[in-house]
């Protein structure tokens, strides 16, 4: 820390793929807990470097901000991790923050990672999980299928209790009795 009260952040800024990079230093309050997402979201708000020039807010990428997406990886003291789960307490100060490497950069922090996705892409690597994407209509069932269903549900639930099953289904007896054996269903 510079001291109780602050915090010195070292940035590598660099506003287009082709500019030169060139550093900013920045000092800003210290909170308890923060992690460096909070600290550039901080910047943002007061885009001022520490010898008072006024700058641009960084460009960084975020998304998830609970350490899943992998979108906020940085280098961080020179190593590979993701701003929002990297806490200022646990740094080294000046907290030097520069882009991944082994990416085209977009601007400052933010890389064009698009040839990591097309590579996955390529090997399918990934498991499909049912719900995030469309599976396309479900199977059809007739409306006689839905009651059948229905009432076998019902009728095993109260353990083939008539009464009960009857109740349920808002049905007089004899119609549950009717429909029970027009659909053949029986305890056995
Ligand atoms: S924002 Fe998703 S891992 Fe950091």
């Amino acid at each position: 820390m510079a001291n109780n009260k602050s915090v010195i952040l070292k940035i590598k800024r660099q506003l287009t793929p082709e500019a030169k990079p060139s550093w900013e230093e920045f000092e800003i309050a210290y909170k308890p807990n923060m992690n460096v997402t909070s600290a550039l979201m901080e910047i943002a708000a007061r885009p001022i470097t520490r010898d008072g020039k006024q700058t641009t807010p960084v460009t960084y990428d975020s998304n998830c901000l609970e350490e899943i997406c992998g979108s906020c990886a940085m280098l961080i003291n020179g190593r590979a991790r993701m701003a929002c789960s990297t806490l200022l307490d646990q740094l080294d100060q000046p907290i030097k923050l520069e882009p991944l490497s082994k990416f085209p950069i977009i601007r400052d922090l933010a890389v064009d990672r698009s040839v990591l996705f097309e590579n996955l892409k390529k090997v399918k690597a990934w498991v499909p999980v049912d719900g995030t994407y469309d599976l396309g209509p479900g199977p059809r069932m007739t409306m006689e299928e839905q009651e059948k269903a229905y009432i076998h549900k019902v009728l095993k639930v109260t353990q083939y209790h008539l009464g009960e099953s009857a109740r349920i289904l808002a049905l007089p007896r004899t119609t549950l009795w009717r429909k029970m054996r027009k659909y053949g269903l029986s305890r056995s």
